[in-house]
C-alpha cells in the first residue's frame, strides 16, 4: 500500500499484532481498504529483493513497516520504513519494533519535547506502546513512573525498565506527585477515559500531557481553564499519517532507536506467539485485554 512504485520485498519470519489490526479487521480503523485485504502492519524477516538505493541488501535481516499486508509469507515495505535488524534482537522482537517504538520516540521526543533528567508518567505501561515508552524515555535520559492495573502488569512494567510502578486502583496521582517532587514533566497517555483529569493534575508547571490513544474507550474532554491555571499543555501525537509523509524523519527516528538498541535500552518484550493460520486467536487476545508483551505471528516461509 505504501509502495506504489518499488518497495523492499521481505520473506516474513514474524509479523507483529497490535490494536490497530483488531480495528482493521472490523472496518473501524482510519484506513479502510476494499475487501478482501490482508491485515497486519509490521514484520521482521529477510530481504528477498530490493533496489540498489534501498539501504538494505538481499539476504539482510530487517524490521519493516508495511501498514497492510503483514500477515503473510511475503510482504512489501517502503525503503524508508525498512531497517537493518540488530543481531541483539530476534525476529519476534523485530516484529514489535516499529509501530510502538517509533510512536514512543515521536510522542516523547518530538511532540512532548522530553529532556534528559525529566520525569515521565506512562499510562497503560504494560502494553505495547507503554513498554516501548518506558524504554525510549530511559534512552532519552528520563525517569519513568508506570501506571498499571494488576500485579502481573506491574511485573511487566518493571521488566521493561520502569523506575517506579503505581496501580490504577491506588492514589496514583498523589503518589506520582510525591515521587516526582511536586509533579511530573510529561504524561504519556494511550488510555484516555476518566483518568485524564487526574493526569493533568499530576503535571508540574510547564508539564505536557501527550495524547496517544483511547484504549479506555472514551475520549476525554479538557476544561481549558485547568491548562491556564497550571501552565500546562495537552499535545496530540499521531505517528502514522505524520511519519509516513516524512521519509527523512522515519530514518532519523530509526537511527536514534538503533543507538538505544546498541546501548541495550530498547528490547521489545514479546508475549504469546501464534502460527500464522491462528491469526484470529492472536487478535482476540488483544481484543479481550489478555495480551502482555508484543503478540507475534510466527510465519513459515516457503523458500
Ligand atoms: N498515536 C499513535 O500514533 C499510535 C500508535 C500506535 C498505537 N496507538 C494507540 O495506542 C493505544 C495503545 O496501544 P497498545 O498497542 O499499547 O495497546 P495494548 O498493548 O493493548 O495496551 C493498552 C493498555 O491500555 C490499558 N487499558 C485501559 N483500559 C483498557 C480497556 N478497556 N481495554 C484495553 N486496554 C485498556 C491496559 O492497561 P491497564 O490494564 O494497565 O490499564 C492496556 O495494557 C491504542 O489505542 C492504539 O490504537 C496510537
Amino acid at each position: 500500500m505504501l509502495t506504489p512504485g518499488e518497495g523492499v520485498l521481505i520473506d516474513v519470519h514474524a509479523a507483529g499484532v497490535s490494536f490497530p489490526e483488531v480495528l482493521q479487521t472490523r472496518g473501524e480503523y482510519q484506513l479502510k481498504p476494499p475487501l478482501p485485504f490482508i491485515p497486519g502492519s509490521e514484520v521482521a524477516g529477510i530481504v528477498r529483493a530490493a533496489s540498489p538505493d534501498a539501504g538494505v541488501a538481499v539476504g539482510e535481516r530487517v524490521a519493516a513497516f508495511c501498514a497492510l499486508g503483514a500477515f503473510a509469507e511475503r510482504a512489501v515495505a517502503p525503503p524508508f520504513l525498512t531497517f537493518p535488524l540488530a543481531d541483539a534482537l530476534d525476529f519476534a522482537q523485530g516484529a514489535g519494533l516499529i509501530l510502538n517504538y517509533h510512536t514512543a520516540y515521536f510522542a516523547l521526543a518530538l511532540r512532548g519535547r522530553l529532556r534528559a533528567g525529566e520525569t515521565v508518567l506512562v499510562h497503560g505501561a504494560a502494553g505495547g506502546v507503554g513498554t516501548a515508552t518506558l524504554q525510549v524515555a530511559r534512552g532519552l535520559g528520563a525517569r519513568t513512573i508506570a501506571i498499571v492495573s494488576s500485579d502481573a502488569k506491574a511485573q511487566i512494567a518493571r521488566d521493561a525498565g520502569a523506575d517506579e510502578v503505581l496501580r490504577t486502583d491506588g492514589p496514583w496521582k498523589d503518589e506520582a506527585k510525591e515521587l516526582s517532587g511536586g509533579g511530573v514533566d510529561l504524561v504519556l497517555d494511550p488510555v484516555g477515559g476518566e483518568r485524564f483529569t487526574d493526569s493533568l493534575r499530576s503535571l508540574r508547571e510547564d508539564g505536557r500531557l501527550v495524547v496517544v490513544g483511547f484504549t479506555g474507550g472514551s475520549i476525554p474532554e479538557v476544561k481549558v481553564n485547568r491548562l491556564l491555571l497550571g501552565n500546562t499543555e495537552v499535545v496530540g501525537a499521531g505517528w502514522g499519517a505524520y511519519a509516513l509523509a516524512r521519509p527523512q524523519l522515519c530514518r532519523e527516528i530509526g537511527q536514534a532507536l538503533a543507538g538505544m538498541i546498541e546501548q541495550g535500552v530498547v528490547r521489545p518484550l514479546v508475549g504469546e506467539h501464534f502460527p500464522l493460520e491462528r491469526a484470529s486467536e492472536a487478535l482476540l487476545t488483544i481484543d479481550e485485554r489478555r495480551a502482555t508483551g508484543k503478540i507475534v505471528l510466527d510465519v513459515q516461509t516457503n523458500d
